[in-house]
């Protein structure tokens, strides 16, 4: 197991992040799916040991997230949804620079740069000022500071954010390569499903701070959730919460109606356990169908 993390709570102040993360990963390209708002750059923060998580464990390659950050980092390569260029500088040096900070000696930093550069496409503009590229470079330029140090595994966060269509398939299609050829993991970050389905084998949609589902993408796409309206008298929160220990998933709609799926591996008799056993009345109750593509369309919003 690559990445392991059980029970992550995150509050930025007052504002809760994430609500008891728990993902289990092994190898292949992983899509971390979710609107935005979701807690996905949160949780690639704290995987990277930026941030520490008030509640909750995690462990990448074995190593803990809160007391072997440094060694996780020799491992890890990062592209940051923000830009995090140094104006005045070109694009060799950049590289070559976040080669040395991860550790590699100057030389070979160097030398690296110029190779991942080119393997990006940007080796005509190298010598060029940052402040002066497209943002379709300055993408590209981010995913190659992210293997300048050869990582088994790489975090990026929003690939494709800011581009056009064209842009936007370059940028999906190196990472493929990457994914593939290159023996790196990668674990994508996005809020479009078409993104994560291209590229990815392994889904785990974030919703709220909280995974919604996860599977194997041709696993989800054939389940069929079951959908049910439901009106209750009683402590929504609570029941909600009950749900979601059973992997349910509340929407909360007008008037009081909540949307609520089910897995496929659960009984909808489950919904008047919990009613019961928490003195909660159910005053309406309807089923109808919904499909994995729904719950997607639900969580994230299509594009
Ligand atoms: N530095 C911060 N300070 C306060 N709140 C933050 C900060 N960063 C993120 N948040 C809040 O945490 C929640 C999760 O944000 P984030 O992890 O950025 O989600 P995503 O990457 O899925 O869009 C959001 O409600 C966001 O407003
Ligand atoms: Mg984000």
């Amino acid at each position: 197991m690559s990445i392991e993390v059980k029970d992550i709570h995150f509050s930025y102040g007052r504002i809760k992040a994430l609500d008891g993360v728990d993902m289990e990963l092994s190898e292949g390209a992983v899509g971390l799916l979710g609107p935005n708002g979701a807690g996905k750059s949160t949780l690639i923060r704290i995987l990277l040991g930026f941030l520490i998580p008030q509640r909750g464990e995690g462990r990448i390659f074995d190593l803990d997230i809160k007391s072997q950050q440094s060694m996780i980092r020799r491992y890890i390569g990062y592209m940051p949804e923000d830009d995090c260029f140094i104006p005045g500088m070109d694009a060799v040096s950049f590289t070559s620079y976040l080669g040395e900070l991860s550790g590699m000696p100057r030389q070979e930093a160097m030398k690296r740069a110029h190779e991942v550069l080119y393997y990006v496409g940007l080796e005509e503009s190298r010598y060029r000022f940052l402040e002066t590229y497209s943002s379709g470079m300055k993408q590209r330029l981010k995913l190659a500071q992210a293997i300048v140090h050869d990582p088994k595994l790489v975090f990026l966060d929003e690939p494709t954010s800011g581009l056009d269509p064209q842009g936007r398939k370059e940028i999906l299609e190196l990472i493929m390569d990457i994914s593939s050829k290159k023996d790196i993991q990668v674990l994508i970050s996005s809020h479009i499903l078409s993104d994560i389905e291209q590229t990815c084998s392994y889904v785990v949609i974030l919703d709220k701070g909280r995974v919604a589902a996860q599977g194997k993408i041709s696993d989800l796409k054939q389940v069929s959730y079951s959908l049910y309206e439901i009106k209750i008298k009683g402590d929504v929160v609570l029941f909600q919460k009950q749900l979601q220990r059973i992997k349910g998933k509340v929407e909360e709609t007008v008037e009081g109606v909540m949307k609520v799926f089910i897995p496929p591996d659960q009984d909808p008799g489950v919904i008047f356990r919990i009613a019961s056993q928490n003195n909660f009345q159910i005053r309406h109750f309807v089923k109808s169908q919904a499909s994995l593509e729904d719950l997607f369309a639900d969580t994230v919003g299509v594009e």
